[in-house]
C-alpha cells in the first residue's frame, strides 16, 4: 500500500516559477523551464516539490493575486506544459504541490468584477464591503500587511472593500458558504488534474471579525520592535479581529473532507500569526484540520541571532503545545531574505560554504517536514536590487528602508560563463542576476566535489536511510555552550544523537557514549552518532 503519509519527514524543495529557468527566452522563467531542470530537482534527493503560483493573474503581486484559478498566466506557459511538468515530476519519483491563495482573489477576477457592480449582484457578498463611517473615513482601523489601511474605497459600488495584502487583492467573505464552495471546487479541479496537494497561502487570514470591531494597539510597540514591524503601521497593532478568527477551522474540516477524496493528497498551511506556535499547531491537530503547518518565525526578523536557542526554542514551543500535530520548518522561501545573508550576516559567513552546509544538514534534521528554497542548495545570498530594477510592490513602498521581497527572487544561476547565468538568453532578465552567485552557479559547483550542490545531495542521499531522522523524535540536550545545539532523533529502529557548531571556532563537545566521550567539531561543523 503507498504511503499515505509521505509527506512526514519528506523534503520539499520550493521552486519559484519567475526565477527557475526561462525556456521561451522572455527573461521571465515558465512551466517547461521548470520541466527541463526537473532532473537536477530530483537528483537532489528530494521528495517533493512545491511550485508558487503559475495561475492567470496581473502579478501586481508576482501570482499571489489570481484572476482566474484554472488557467495558467501565458508568462508561465500553457494548460498542457502544467501536465508535462506533473507527468514528468511524478516519473521522477517526486510529489507535486502547488500554492492555492484562497484567501483573497485578484481585482480582476470575474468574481469581483461582478460583485463591485452593487450591492444587488448575485456575488454581492462574495468579498468584505462596509459604507464609509459618516466622515468618509474606512470602517474601522485594520492595516494591511504592505502598507496602508485594509479598506480601499470603491467609486463604483460606493463602499469600502476589505484587503489585508494589497489593494488589488480584495478579501474574500468566508462567512458567505457561496464562497467556501467555490474555492473548494477551484481546489477539486487541481486534485482531479493530480496534484499532489496544496502549500495554503495565509491560510489564517480566511475569516473576519463579522462585527469589524478594531484592532487593539500593540502595547510597548517602539520599545521591541522587529525588522518588519518597524516599517509598517501592520505592526503597531495587535491582529485580534482582523485574522485566526475561530470560524476558520470549521472551514478547514471542509478542505480536509475534500482530500479526503483523494488519497495520498496532503495540506500544508502558511501561518502568520501573533502566536504562531499554537495557531501552528492548533491548525494541524490530530488529523483533524490540516496535515502540517508552517510559520514564518525562522524566517522573520524575530529570529535576529543564530545561537542553538534560535533553533531550540522554536521546536520546544511547538512540542509543548496542547495539541497532537506534525511540524514544518523553512529558513527561506520567496518572501524572506535569503538565510545565507539573514544568518550569515551575524556570522560575516554569508559566503561560506561551510555555513551553507551547516544550514542545509541542521534544516534537515529537524524533526516535522522541511522545506529548501531554490538556491539553498548553491549557499545563495541574498541579492542587492538598485530602485530602478526593483519589482515587489512591497520594497517600492519601504524602499529605502527595506527592498522588499526581490533580493530572494533572482534567477537562478545555472551556468557561470553564460550570458544571464544560462536562466535565459533574453536581452534582460525580469530581476537582475547578481555578479557574485555567477560563481555559485550550479555547473561550476558540479565540477567542484568539495561544493555545496554536492554536500547537499549527498546529505539527503544519506538521510534517506536513516528512519530516526526523517519520523524521529526529537529531544534537546543542554550543552553549556550557547553555539553548540544537541539533539537526539529516536526512531522504534534508530536512535541519533545529533550535534552542530554554530560558531566559525573549532569546538570539543562532550558526547554520552561508553567508548567515545567527545569529539572535535570543525567550524559550523555537525556529527551524527548512533547510540
Ligand atoms: C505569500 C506572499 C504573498 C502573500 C499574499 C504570502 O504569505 O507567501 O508572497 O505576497 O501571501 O498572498
Amino acid at each position: 500500500m503507498a504511503n499515505e503519509a509521505w509527506w512526514r519527514g519528506a523534503v520539499f524543495y520550493q521552486i519559484y516559477p519567475r526565477s527557475f529557468f526561462d525556456s521561451n527566452n522572455d527573461g521571465i522563467g515558465d512551466l517547461y523551464g521548470i520541466t527541463t531542470k526537473l532532473e537536477y530537482v530530483a537528483a537532489l534527493g528530494v521528495d517533493a516539490i512545491w511550485i508558487s503560483p503559475f495561475y492567470k493573474s496581473p502579478m501586481a503581486d508576482f501570482g499571489y493575486d489570481i484572476s482566474d484559478y484554472r488557467d495558467i498566466d501565458p508568462i508561465f506557459g500553457v494548460n498542457e506544459d502544467f501536465d508535462m511538468l506533473l507527468r514528468k515530476a511524478h516519473d521522477l519519483g517526486l510529489k507535486v504541490i502547488i500554492d492555492m491563495v484562497l484567501s483573497h482573489t485578484s481585482d480582476k477576477h470575474s468574481w469581483f468584477v461582478e460583485s463591485r457592480t452593487g450591492s444587488e449582484c448575485a456575488k454581492a457578498d462574495w468579498y468584505v464591503w462596509e459604507d464609509a463611517k459618516p466622515d468618509g473615513t474606512p470602517p474601522n482601523n485594520w492595516q494591511s500587511v504592505f502598507g496602508g489601511p485594509s479598506w480601499t474605497f470603491d467609486t463604483r459600488r460606493g463602499q469600502y472593500y476589505m484587503h489585508n495584502f494589497l489593494k488589488e487583492q480584495p478579501d474574500l467573505n468566508y462567512h458567505n458558504p457561496a464562497v467556501q464552495d467555490a474555492v473548494l471546487e477551484e481546489c477539486r479541479y487541481w486534485l482531479e488534474r493530480g496534484v499532489d496537494g496544496f502549500r495554503l497561502d495565509a491560510i489564517n487570514f480566511l475569516f473576519h471579525n463579522k462585527n469589524l470591531e478594531d484592532n487593539p494597539a500593540r502595547e510597548g510597540y517602539n520599545s521591541h520592535i522587529t525588522q518588519f514591524e518597524k516599517k509598517s503601521p501592520h505592526g503597531m497593532q495587535i491582529h485580534k479581529n482582523d485574522i485566526s478568527q475561530p470560524e476558520t477551522l470549521e472551514f478547514i474540516k471542509r478542505i480536509r473532507a475534500l482530500m479526503a477524496e483523494y488519497p495520498g493528497t496532503m495540506t500544508l498551511g502558511e501561518i502568520g500569526d501573533e502566536d504562531p506556535y499554537k495557531t501552528s499547531a492548533q491548525y494541524s491537530d490530530n488529523g483533524k484540520y490540516l496535515d502540517t503547518c508552517y510559520n514564518t518565525h525562522f524566517m522573520s526578523g524575530q529570529s535576529k541571532d543564530f545561537a542553538a536557542d534560535t533553533i531550540r526554542k522554536p521546536i520546544e514551543e511547538f512540542i509543548t503545545q496542547p495539541y497532537e500535530s506534525w511540524p514544518s520548518w523553512a529558513f527561506s522561501n520567496h518572501d524572506v531574505v535569503r538565510v545565507m545573508s539573514r544568518w550569515g550576516r551575524i556570522q560575516h559567513h554569508t559566503n561560506n560554504p561551510d555555513f551553507a552546509k551547516l544550514l542545509i544538514a541542521l534544516l534537515c534534521s529537524l524533526w516535522g517536514t522541511v522545506f529548501l528554497y531554490q538556491g539553498d542548495e548553491l549557499g545563495l545570498p541574498e541579492a542587492d536590487i538598485p530602485f530602478e530594477r526593483l519589482q515587489d510592490p512591497w520594497g517600492k513602498y519601504l524602499w529605502p528602508e527595506w527592498q522588499g521581497r526581490d533580493g530572494c527572487r533572482t534567477p537562478m544561476p545555472w551556468n557561470s560563463d553564460k550570458k544571464h547565468a544560462g536562466f535565459s538568453t533574453a536581452k534582460e532578465t525580469w530581476l537582475p542576476i547578481p555578479n557574485e552567485h555567477l560563481e555559485l552557479a550550479a555547473d561550476s559547483q558540479e565540477n567542484n566535489e568539495n561544493s555545496t550542490l554536492h554536500f547537499a545531495r549527498e546529505f539527503l542521499k544519506w538521510r534517506k536511510e536513516q528512519p530516526a531522522l526523517i519520523t524521529g523524535d526529537i529531544t534537546f540536550h543542554d550543552t553549556g555552550d550557547p553555539m553548540i545545539l544537541s539533539f537526539t532523533r529516536s526512531h522504534p529502529t534508530q536512535t541519533l544523537l545529533c550535534l552542530f557548531n554554530f560558531s566559525d571556532e573549532e569546538k570539543t563537545v562532550a558526547i554520552p557514549l561508553e567508548n567515545q566521550k567527545e569529539t572535535i567539531l570543525r567550524p559550523f561543523g555537525n556529527f551524527y552518532v548512533s547510540v
